[in-house]
């Protein structure tokens, strides 16, 4: 008994049953690595009860679950907030948490400290968006002992600099430069990367070059696995519907369907049931 405890314990800490040795297990062996954004309590153990690799909580928490238009308003508060909030749900997978806008591009001490606050929210690695600039913090970070996610392409911290969320690497001078910024997000020490909204063919010239995995959003099958925000996939956001998208379940009507269910009995005095809805 005890030692079945003290293993569940362990697993937590490790990340479950997905271990960060497991994506590169799973990119040697052509196993693909399935992963789902994840912000709250209730839907995090609706992912942990599914078979879904690992969750990211995402700093697109701040458009998603905060009705924002960009990431750009995310901070390391909200960041701890909803990853405490995942983690105490998700204990049997891999947790990333996002480093938020600038919190990782300031002085040593404070982006070490957003570093430490995520990982001690429950978060077993970090990801954190661009190469430029971010070398020496990813080596400092992953010296010492926390895993690190990169993440290039689309990044959306960037919106204000990109011009809004756009297709990244379309031409070959911007992809031959997507490149070379994985290969330094490796070389840094990156386990793996997501590669966001650039086309399929580069995906895979960036997926077939590097050691390590990635993980797509818009850029296609051949990347090592997938990412989608758990909203986006479910469906529950009718005026979101990229071209990458793919909804599996109609959530916004199934939603309000029922709310309107609700709606109607109440007004009926179809519910509260008197035999079985009372005490
Ligand atoms: O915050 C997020 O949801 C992300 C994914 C799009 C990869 O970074």
């Amino acid at each position: 008994m005890i030692m079945r405890l003290f293993t569940a314990r362990l697993l937590k800490h490790l990340g479950g049953d997905m271990k960060i040795q497991d994506f590169q297990k799973k990119k040697d062996s052509n196993k693909k690595i399935s992963m789902v954004t994840c912000y709250d309590y209730t839907s995090a153990k609706i992912v942990h009860a599914s078979d879904v690799d690992c969750v990211l909580v995402g700093d697109s928490v701040a458009m998603t679950m905060h009705g924002y238009t960009t990431t750009v308003p995310a901070t390391v508060e909200m960041m701890v907030v909803h990853t405490q909030a995942v983690a105490r749900a998700i204990t049997r997978k891999f947790i990333l948490g996002d480093l938020p806008f600038l919190s990782y591009r300031k002085d040593l001490n404070s982006n070490m400290d957003a570093v430490q606050l995520l990982m001690q929210s429950g978060a077993h690695a970090v990801k954190l968006e661009g190469a430029i600039g971010n070398i020496e913090l990813i080596k400092h970070v992953v010296h010492s002992g926390v895993p690190v996610m990169g993440h290039i392409g689309l990044t959306p911290q960037s919106v204000h600099q990109l011009g809004g969320f756009k297709v990244q690497g379309k031409e070959d001078a911007a992809a031959q430069e997507l490149l070379e910024q994985a290969r330094r997000l490796e070389d840094a020490g990156c386990f793996s990367l997501v590669l966001e909204c650039v086309p399929s063919a580069l995906a895979k010239r960036v997926t077939d070059s590097l050691h390590i995995p990635t993980i797509g959003i818009g850029a296609g099958p051949y990347t090592s696995g997938q990412v989608l925000v758990f909203q986006d996939m479910l469906g529950m956001q009718n005026d979101f519907q990229p071209k990458f998208l793919k909804t599996y379940m109609n959530g916004f009507d199934a939603i309000k369907n029922a709310l309107n269910d609700y709606h109607r009995e109440v007004e009926a005095v179809a519910y509260p049931d008197e035999v079985t809805h009372c005490y």
